[in-house]
């Protein structure tokens, strides 16, 4: 077992296959020019497949791929392919753009259940967001996933200005196709030009929907980061991830590996473990992986002394989010 000094379990390992995504949504990529980390710099399938099996004999019972966006990696489908042979539930958060080209791999791998951001319902804005005329694909793909039979989640980054108008077309969506919406409050990551005053906060989000709908509290799991509701009748569901006003961190059980094989014990965390360089000269991880997260920060890392109007992203020492992959 992976604990933290405040008796957290950590059985859950977000592993980020790449920094590189083949779109460019502004709050996510740095604002400065940003160059990819070079593949020298990066884990190696075997090296992934390698650390990965540590965290598994550790307790990790959970590894999400992410990115950038993790589809984009060449050897994605054979990283897939490996860590499924591993005794632990594998999943992946993707922008939903290229899924069609690994639908097989997902079958062979034992996915159930996949994350796929989408932000707003309208192609113009989709391109707007994220620089790529890439609507329609996303939608075929996610067709294509609820055809396979997974469980779709629909993660919505909320932002005041930009894509709050559109909650209710994301809830009036649940009606018929059966996808879990999830309308996450935007956060700060370093260059993603984030200010307090474009947060949606979660009570704001439901009294937005209770204008329409009327909606059931549904149960949540031990360690979700979101709560879950249901309009009665409709097909899927919807959700809010509170990090901002209300942040979960009492039940965190996460922990995240970056592309170049760093150990980030927060999503907020400012320090990181080269977990990389001592697998390459042969040094043992395990003491380095028990070390980082025994020093986890109670709370967002221990980054956000203020409520969250207070904030200036400027004071928080991180990466950015195409660098950690959420
Ligand atoms: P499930 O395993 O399906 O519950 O997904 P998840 O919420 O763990 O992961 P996903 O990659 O879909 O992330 C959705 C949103 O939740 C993103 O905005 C993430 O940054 C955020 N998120 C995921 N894990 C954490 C976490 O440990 N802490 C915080 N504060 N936010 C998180
Ligand atoms: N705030 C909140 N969520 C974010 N994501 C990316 N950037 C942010 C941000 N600044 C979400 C995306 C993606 C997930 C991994 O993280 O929706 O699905
Ligand atoms: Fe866990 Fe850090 Fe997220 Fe809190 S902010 S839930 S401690 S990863």
């Amino acid at each position: 077992m992976i604990k933290d000094a405040f008796g957290r379990v950590h059985d859950y390992l977000r592993i980020s296959l790449t920094d590189n995504c083949n779109l460019r949504c502004f709050y996510c990529m740095p604002e400065e020019d940003y160059d990819f980390a070079p593949a020298s710099r990066l884990m190696q399938a075997h090296e992934i497949q390698e650390i990965a099996s540590i965290f598994v004999r550790h307790g990790v019972k959970k590894i999400r791929l992410t990115g950038g966006e993790p589809l984009v990696r060449k050897d994605a489908v054979s990283i897939l392919e490996g860590l499924a042979a591993l005794p632990v539930t594998l999943t992946l958060t993707t922008n939903g753009t290229r899924l069609d080209t690994c639908r097989e791999a997902i079958r062979k791998g034992g996915i159930r259940s996949i994350n796929i951001s989408l932000d707003t319902l309208d192609p113009q804005k989709f391109r707007y967001v994220t620089r790529r005329d890439l609507f329609s694909a996303v939608m075929r793909n996610i067709q294509y996933m609820l055809d396979d039979g997974l469980r779709v989640k629909i993660n919505v980054v909320v932002m005041k200005g930009l894509n709050d108008h559109e909650i209710n077309r994301f809830v009036a969506w649940t009606k018929e196709v059966p996808v879990h919406v999830r309308l996450i409050e935007f956060m700060p990551f370093s260059g993603n030009r984030w200010t307090s005053n474009q947060v949606m906060t979660w009570k704001e989000m439901l009294e937005e929907i209770g204008k329409e709908f009327d909606f059931i509290k549904l149960a949540d799991g031990e360690h979700d980061t979101a709560k879950a509701y249901q309009v009665p009748g409709h097909a899927g569901t919807f959700a809010v991830i509170s990090t901002m006003s209300a942040p979960f961190c009492s039940s965190c059980n996460r922990m995240r590996l970056t592309a170049d094989g760093k150990l980030k014990n927060c999503l907020f965390s400012k320090g990181e473990t080269d977990l990389l360089t001592a697998l390459r000269k042969g040094e043992p991880v395990e003491p380095l992986i028990r070390a980082t997260m025994w020093a986890k920060a109670e709370a967002l890392g221990g980054q956000f002394s203020k409520e969250f109007d207070q904030l200036n992203a400027r004071d928080i020492d991180n990466r950015s989010m195409i660098t950690i992959g959420g």
